[in-house]
């Protein structure tokens, strides 16, 4: 088998919407990295309320700035998309205690679908370890400020889908 590239990583999420903790996330891992591939899954295993378009075009303006970064849609499973990308890397955030259990699950999956691929934690900047996109949804639809839980670019749109009146 083809050694896979560690320099180049996946960050796969739903990103519904995409917060400051994702986008922590993000300019953290594009220093590490050569090259960063960011995945919005079509295929997740909530109900999403912002549509596939809607995710990935805010995706794309918050990362914008990062020459080193691409975002793409996927539909498969995150291992397959990984390597057809040609990475050994997965990214993933980790907040608190209460993300571990999932993450956990998560990551040996994967490495039983395909051992080549790692999958690499960091940890939130402690000023995002609140925020989670449920939680920003849920202030948005109650009239509630969400500048300081997301990147500016972002405003906008979750206001016009959620706020009230
Ligand atoms: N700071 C703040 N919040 C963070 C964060 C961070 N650093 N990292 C994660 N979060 C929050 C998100 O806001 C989100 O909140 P929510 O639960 O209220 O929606 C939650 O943590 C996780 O969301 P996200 O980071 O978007 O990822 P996800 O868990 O929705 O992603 C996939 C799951 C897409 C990676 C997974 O379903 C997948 O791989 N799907 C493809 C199909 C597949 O291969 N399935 C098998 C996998 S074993």
């Amino acid at each position: 088998m083809m050694p896979l590239n560690a320099r180049r990583a996946v960050y796969p999420g739903s990103f519904d919407p995409v917060t400051n903790g994702h986008a922590d996330v993000i300019g953290r891992a594009t220093r590490m990295f050569d090259e960063l591939i960011v995945g919005v899954a079509v295929s997740t295993p909530k109900q999403t309320t912002f549509s596939v378009e809607e995710r990935l075009t805010l995706m794309q303006r918050v990362c914008a700035p990062y020459p080193n970064v691409r975002v793409e849609v996927f539909d498969k499973l995150l291992v397959d998309w990984a390597v057809r990308n040609g990475t050994g890397v997965i990214v993933r955030g980790l907040r608190a205690l209460s993300d571990f259990d999932y993450e956990l699950q998560m990551a040996l999956a994967n490495r039983k679908l395909q051992p080549e691929v790692e999958t690499v934690f960091l940890m939130a900047s402690e000023e995002c370890t609140c925020i989670s996109s449920t939680m920003i949804k849920q202030v948005a639809m109650l009239g509630g400020k969400v500048e300081q839980f997301v990147p500016a670019c972002a405003v906008a749109v979750i206001r016009a889908k959620l706020a009230p009146g």
